[in-house]
């Protein structure tokens, strides 16, 4: 039986619908901005392997780190034990994290990362007596993970519909999408008045707004919507305004991806909770991390053990994934990863900016190491079949590009060189030519 007929027999994947879609690619290895198929091809990992990876596949100096660490403790429980890289990770994100941050709680995923802010700043409201204060806003096409928990703040759709009857009530308000402004407005002549919404809703929930979650500065799965930065200090005046706490999922904003190390710089804000996950290892293992504020820890500071942050989870600050996560740090310096991700914002914008011309093509939007085309749909969203015809095409060329519906995007390890991200940009243009 061959790899395919052996996975279709016993393996269940994510997001696919067995029935129709098309067997899975059997990878054998990976390495740099390459994978390899077993029978031999070659594609250019152009999504990151779902946005995790940032140095490279195999990269020998985290290779390194994961084996040193492997030979030394591989695991041990997090509730009672401490270890070295757990601290000394601890440590080095509250040194590059905006000011104001004090406190690492580990997870495993992004989700889980999400989840612990959701408890985290509902028990710390309650912790503090105000236990009304429970209900959160979150924004129309958010997307923060498949918990049910995160799939409660994350916009209603597909992806949650199913689960409808398990999930609890949030307030959604306007995204700043400007391509598709709520408000139908342009964003030459508009005054982000979409932050109105907010405001009016956080007026109405008064003393029992919880917290208000967003994704910085780009919103991924909703449809890679690519905020104007007075919408981010916008949301944390607003925060400070009525009292509310201020929670930043940066699990795919954090760690470069967005030009600077993370997405609240753009509008130099420091949140109350930031979630992290994704590249925090590189791209090589589950690890999440929810960081606070020393208010909200201290509020979980009492002799009545009732106040204890009851959440946590086997695998929480795992050694292997902390010390890749240290060493994916200190690749940042001897790499200068975030000058990288500078040049490549760069070539994204003269390689995909011509192409708002073709007749195809409704916006471009160019955040770091992230390029968008949105494509022209009478029905955009997750079911254009736009998506699946051009992930085929694309892969046809030895380019992996998932799109999400009819939203293209391009968004590549940052350990990319020039000439291979012209070569994908031509790709890009050629296909889309070609639509
Ligand atoms: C912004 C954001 N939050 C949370 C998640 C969930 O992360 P995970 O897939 O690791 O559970 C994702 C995943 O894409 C994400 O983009």
């Amino acid at each position: 039986m061959s790899l395919i007929d052996r996975d279709r027999a016993s393996v269940w994947h994510p997001y696919t619908q067995a029935l129709t879609q098309p067997a899975p690619l059997p990878i054998a290895r990976a390495k740099g901005i390459y994978l390899y198929t077993e029978d031999g091809r070659r594609i250019l990992d152009g999504i990151s392997s779902w946005w995790v990876n940032i140095h490279g596949h195999s990269h020998p100096k985290l290779n390194e780190a994961l084996a040193a660490q492997a030979r030394e403790l591989e695991h041990v429980m997090f509730a009672g034990f401490t270890h070295r890289p757990a601290v000394e990770l601890a440590e080095r994100l509250l040194a590059v994290l905006p000011q104001g941050l004090g406190r690492v709680f580990y997870s495993d995923n992004g989700s889980t990362a999400v989840e612990a802010a959701l408890k985290m700043a509902a028990q710390y409201w309650s912790n503090l007596g105000q236990p009304q204060r429970r209900s959160f806003v979150t924004l129309h096409h958010a997307y923060h993970g498949d918990t049910v928990g995160a799939m409660s703040a994350s916009e209603d759709s597909v992806f949650t519909r199913a689960f409808a009857p398990m999930l609890f009530p949030v307030t959604r308000v306007h995204a700043p999408y400007c391509y598709r402004c709520p408000l139908g407005l342009t964003r030459a002549s508009c005054n982000i008045d979409c932050l109105g919404d907010l405001e009016a809703r956080l007026q109405e929930l008064g003393d029992t707004a919880a917290g208000v979650l967003v994704e910085p500065m780009l919103q991924a799965a909703g449809g890679m919507i690519v905020w104007p930065r007075e919408f981010l200090s916008g949301v944390r005046q607003l925060c400070d305004r009525y009292g509310t706490l201020m929670i930043a999922d940066e699990v795919l904003t954090g760690f470069g991806r967005t030009g600077m190390m993370f997405a609240c710089e753009h509008a130099n804000v420091s949140p109350d909770i930031i979630c992290l996950s994704k590249a925090l290892t590189a791209g090589y293992l589950p690890l999440g991390a929810t960081v606070t504020t020393p208010a909200i820890y201290e509020a979980f500071l009492s002799q009545d053990r009732s106040k204890t942050f009851f959440h946590g989870h086997s695998y929480t600050a795992n050694p292997l994934a902390c010390a890749v996560a240290l060493a994916s740090l200190d690749l940042f310096r001897e790499e200068s990863t975030l000058e990288r991700v500078a040049a490549l914002e760069q070539s994204l914008r003269t390689g995909l900016e011509p192409l708002r011309s073709l007749p195809n093509v409704g916006d471009v939007r160019v955040i770091g190491g992230v390029g968008v085309v949105e494509l022209a749909s009478d029905q955009p969203g997750y079911f254009d079949a736009l998506g699946p015809r051009l992930n085929a095409a694309f892969l046809d060329r030895g380019l992996l590009l998932r799109p999400l519906g009819n939203v293209l995007y391009f968004m590549p390890p940052f350990a990319i060189e020039p000439a291979e991200t012209e070569w994908a940009l031509e790709q890009i243009a050629t296909v889309l030519k070609l639509s």
